[in-house]
Parts: C-alpha cells; sequence; structure tokens
C-alpha cells in the first residue's frame, strides 16, 4: 500500500511500546510515518495525543493516523470527536481492513494492552 503522505503516530503511556513496534513495522515496509508522540512510557494524558495526531490529518499533513492507548477505546473517543476524523477501535485484522475499505476511516486505533 503507498500513500502520498506520512503517517501520523501518537500515543500515550499505553500504547507507547505497540507505537515503537509499529514504527519498526513501517520502518521495513519503506512507509514514511511522523510521531508525534510519546516518547517514553512516563504517565501521559491520552485526548492530548489523539489530538496531535489527527490535527495532521486535518490540516492534510499526513493521510493517516494510527493512535495507540492501553486499549484503543480512549483514543477513539477523542478522535471521533473531531471534525472529519472517522476512527474505529480495532482489535482484529479483518476490521481494520474493512472499516478502511467500507468506512473510510481515516484513524486507526490500537489497544497496547489489549
Ligand atoms: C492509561 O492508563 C489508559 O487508561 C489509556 O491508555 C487508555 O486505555 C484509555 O482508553
Amino acid at each position: 500500500m503507498k500513500f502520498d503522505k506520512p503517517i501520523a503516530l501518537a500515543a500515550d503511556h499505553g500504547g507507547y511500546e505497540l507505537k515503537e513496534a509499529i514504527k519498526a513495522h513501517l520502518n521495513e515496509l519503506g512507509i514514511a510515518y511522523t510521531d508525534f508522540g510519546t516518547d517514553s512510557t512516563a504517565s501521559v494524558d491520552y485526548p492530548d495525543y489523539a489530538a496531535k495526531g489527527c490535527k495532521a490529518v486535518q490540516d492534510g499533513s499526513c493521510a493517516l493516523v494510527i493512535l495507540c492507548c492501553g486499549t484503543g477505546v480512549g483514543m477513539s473517543m477523542c478522535a471521533n470527536k473531531m471534525q472529519g476524523i472517522r476512527a474505529c477501535c480495532c482489535s482484529d485484522t479483518f476490521s481494520a481492513e474493512f472499516t478502511r475499505r467500507h468506512n473510510n476511516a481515516n484513524a486507526l486505533c490500537l489497544g497496547g494492552r489489549v
């Protein structure tokens, strides 16, 4: 899959390690991304990071956003309040693929603890 813009990544402390694993995977695939933090497992507020990642989609600098928190649920609640963001919290690959294909989702929310 090719994108004309980077993928935005953002996470709170509960999703930090998953975000880092996703970065490694994207590096292997040669897919560009922009990392909006967080940068460690130190506790932060997930709505701040949902906003950072989603704003990059809203302003057109990133194609899509992947948001990681403990469950993915908090990130999806925050993301879906933002204009133009269609977020889905997914814990299986079928849902992740089809929310992109059938719902035109532009935000994938994943749980680092599930
Ligand atoms: C943080 O401890 C945790 O509550 C958060 O990552 C997330 O799971 C919220 O939905």
